[in-house]
């Protein structure tokens, strides 16, 4: 286990806030991230450089060692752009600490953000845990990419202090945090999130609860699209993604997006808005199921519709997509 070596340094204020928000936003010192992948590590990340006390918690001890080399890589990005120095860069990694046990890593915490695997199941399960082992007053977040808020606040006996926090990838880089209310969500806690994400850098924006919310009603499907049109043979990788950069002035193609997202992401995100939803127009595209199903998940397995070789930036289409009239 890492520990902790430095003490938070958080001064949550904003001006013109009620006494109460004020309050709220001040108790605000040490922050649990459940699951250390992709989006926890980065999570982590931006709360331990805004000051403050971050417990990470995986069950996976791997996950943890690896997201803890990740951060102080990212971090390394950010000194050599002198955006960050050595000196804040070790004191940020000395405020967090990392976990295997839940019930430690939440027992203390004034706000939780779950960024675990994309599964309803468990999501409720954690959310179930955690109502029974933190205290009375912390907020319950998560990073899910669409699964009701609702349902899993409904799970817990403080559905008021449930929320969405959805994060983007990468989160150090990334401004928007979209966040989420529940239809139980209380507004005080619906503020000091929003003003929580403001103190991270963050630009926050307020959506209700409807399958995929705002962000990925609008991208899920248009990836999805792209996936069916690679499926029927209409294009190939290359052209479907050199189009909507160059034509559509998109800053990365939608198959290399899906990629860095996760496939497994992407496919249970379609699920969830299939659905939600009931709508035809939502079904994953067969080449998505096939990909999930067989491993291929993109940047982080090593393969999906373009290959990763570590340490090589360039975008080598996988083998299987190099054919163009390929079909499934
Ligand atoms: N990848 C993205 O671009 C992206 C963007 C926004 C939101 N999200 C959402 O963030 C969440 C995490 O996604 P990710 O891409 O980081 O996934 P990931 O697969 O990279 O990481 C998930 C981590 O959760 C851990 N985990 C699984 N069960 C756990 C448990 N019971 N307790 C603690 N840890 C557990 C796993 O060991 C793994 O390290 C998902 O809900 C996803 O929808 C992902």
């Amino acid at each position: 286990m890492i520990t902790t070596t430095e003490q938070s340094t958080v001064k949550l204020e904003a001006a013109g806030l009620d006494e109460k928000i004020k309050n709220m936003l001040q108790q605000l010192k040490v922050v649990t991230v459940i699951g250390s992948g992709t989006m926890g590590n980065g999570i982590c990340h931006v709360f331990a450089q805004s000051g403050f006390n971050v417990h990470m918690m995986d069950i996976n001890q791997v996950a943890l060692d690896k997201a803890i080399a990740t951060i102080g890589k990212n971090m390394d990005r950010q000194v050599a752009k002198n955006t960050l120095t050595e000196e804040t860069k070790a004191q940020a990694l000395g405020r967090i600490t990392t976990y295997t046990d839940l019930a430690e890593a939440v027992k203390d915490a004034d706000i939780v953000i779950e960024a675990a695997t994309e599964n309803i199941d468990l999501k409720i399960k954690i959310f179930q845990d955690l109502d029974k082992m933190c205290p009375e007053r912390t907020i319950l977040a998560t990073n899910t990419s669409s699964i009701s808020i609702t349902r899993i606040g409904s799970h817990t006996k403080r559905p008021g202090k449930v929320i969405g926090m959805h994060f983007m990838n990468p989160v150090p880089v990334m401004k928007l945090v979209e966040i989420i209310n529940g239809y139980a969500t209380e507004k005080d806690v619906t503020n000091v999130v929003y003003h929580l994400s403001e103190y991270l850098g963050k630009v926050p924006c307020i959506v209700n609860d409807y399958p995929g919310f705002i962000s990925n009603r609008i991208l899920m499907p248009l990836i999805n699209e792209a996936i069916l049109a690679l499926q029927e043979g209409v294009a190939g990788v290359t052209e479907i993604d050199t189009i909507m950069k160059l034509g559509m002035a998109h800053p990365m193609g939608p198959l290399q997006l899906a990629d860095f997202i996760g496939l497994d992401t992407c496919y249970s995100i379609m699920h969830v808005l299939h659905m939600g939803f009931g709508a035809q127009k939502y079904a994953p595209a067969t080449l998505l199921a096939n990909m999930v199903q067989a491993g291929f998940y993109g940047a982080k397995s090593g393969e999906g519709f373009y290959k990763y070789t570590p340490g090589s930036k360039e975008l080598v289409v996988s083998e299987r997509f190099q054919n163009k009239s390929w079909k499934i």
